[in-house]
């Protein structure tokens, strides 16, 4: 089964065909409209979405040598809805037209699923950690659809920290690129900075939040202290700061993985989402004593490959959705 996926929740348009030997073809237009604001905008990212989709749908299928796939899954969620909205209502349209099933897709379960879509991909159950601009969350997934939160940022997405470090030190948008390119030329141990542990608290009442759990993780407060390093006068260089601040986000986040491999007792893991790309996490991740598997970097940060690989292991189970699905800002992977 041949499965087109199409993916527009922030600010990438992207579209891949997936079939039975893997991926056949793999479009990612990333959107250039926002460099100068420093951040996306959502009004303008659903307008370029608007503008790209067809485009890169017609180059997908194009060099898949394919005029007609035999499925569509397209994300629902979550992201920003203009923009989320501009692939969903393309998808329906044109799996109505052809006449073929339609899946919508969460895309932290295709960032989540995302090593799987290797070769030598994990067997269930493994433990996926996503790490993006939006979310920071350890799941241990037990099959698909199947997944449960073992700890996530009670504040900032790594990514977030990545992007404000940045910008106080005007590297541009998105941060964590140029923080990682600098942070190569400066010393880890430069700068003392925390490495933020929340405190455990039990919910109030059980159908409330969740509370904070052993697993959780907080980066608003190591933010903070580079802020506060950076006010200095004899602060250190930026690299050293980009250096420090990325070693600590690397520190805490093998930690978690390390505690939730000893606490699930599974030791497969994988990590996914636009931070995932780090180079320092990923030789961090490679170190550990576990069997780790890491997407290639493109495969990390947004795609549409994941959203057809997602979308295609759903269907190849008999699952599909009406063409009323609608677009979700919010959206839990493994629920309805
Ligand atoms: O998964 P993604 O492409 O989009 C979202 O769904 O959010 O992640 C984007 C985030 C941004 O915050 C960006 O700064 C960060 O991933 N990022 C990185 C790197 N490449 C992208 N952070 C650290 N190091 C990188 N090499
Ligand atoms: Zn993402």
């Amino acid at each position: 089964m041949n499965v087109l996926g199409i993916e527009t929740s922030c600010d990438e348009t992207a579209a891949s065909v997936v079939g039975p030997d893997g991926v056949l073809s793999d479009v990612v237009h990333t959107q250039e409209v926002h460099a100068d604001y420093g951040g996306v905008v959502p009004e303008l990212a659903g307008r370029a979405h608007a503008d790209k989709i067809v485009a890169t749908v017609q180059a997908a299928l194009d060099r898949a040598d394919i005029e007609k796939p035999d499925a569509i899954a397209a994300t629902a969620g979550p992201g920003l809805i203009g923009a989320v909205l501009v692939g969903l209502c393309f998808s329906k349209s044109a799996a109505a037209g052809w006449g073929i099933p339609f899946i919508g897709v969460n895309h932290l379960e295709g960032h989540l699923l995302s090593a799987t879509l290797e070769p030598d991909g994990p067997q269930f159950p493994f433990l996926s950690l996503v790490v993006s601009g939006g979310h920071t969350t350890l799941y241990l997934a037990k099959d698909v659809g199947e997944y449960s939160v073992l700890g996530e940022t009670v504040d900032d997405a790594a990514g977030e920290a990545f992007d404000k470090v940045a910008r106080m030190l005007n590297l541009g948008y998105p941060g964590g690129p140029a923080v990682d390119r600098l942070a190569v030329q400066g010393d880890p141990k430069c700068v003392a900075l925390p490495r933020p542990q929340p405190k455990v608290r039990v919910p109030k009442t059980p159908a409330g939040r969740v509370g904070v759990r052993a697993l959780d993780m907080s980066f608003s407060g190591l933010k903070t202290a580079v802020r506060t390093h950076v006010g200095l006068a004899d602060r250190a260089s930026d690299a050293d700061v980009c250096a420090s601040f990325q070693q600590a986000v690397v520190d805490v986040l093998t930690d978690r993985v390390l505690r939730a491999s000893r606490d699930t007792g599974v030791n497969r893991v994988t990590m996914a989402g636009g931070v995932a790309a780090n180079s320092q996490l990923r030789s961090a991740m490679e170190c550990l004593d576990l069997e780790v598997h890491l997407p290639p970097r493109h495969r990390c940060t947004d795609n549409a490959a994941m959203i057809a690989h997602a979308g295609r292991l759903r269907l190849l189970r008999g699952q599909s959705h009406g063409l009323d699905l609608g677009a979700r800002a919010r959206w839990t992977p493994g629920t309805v």
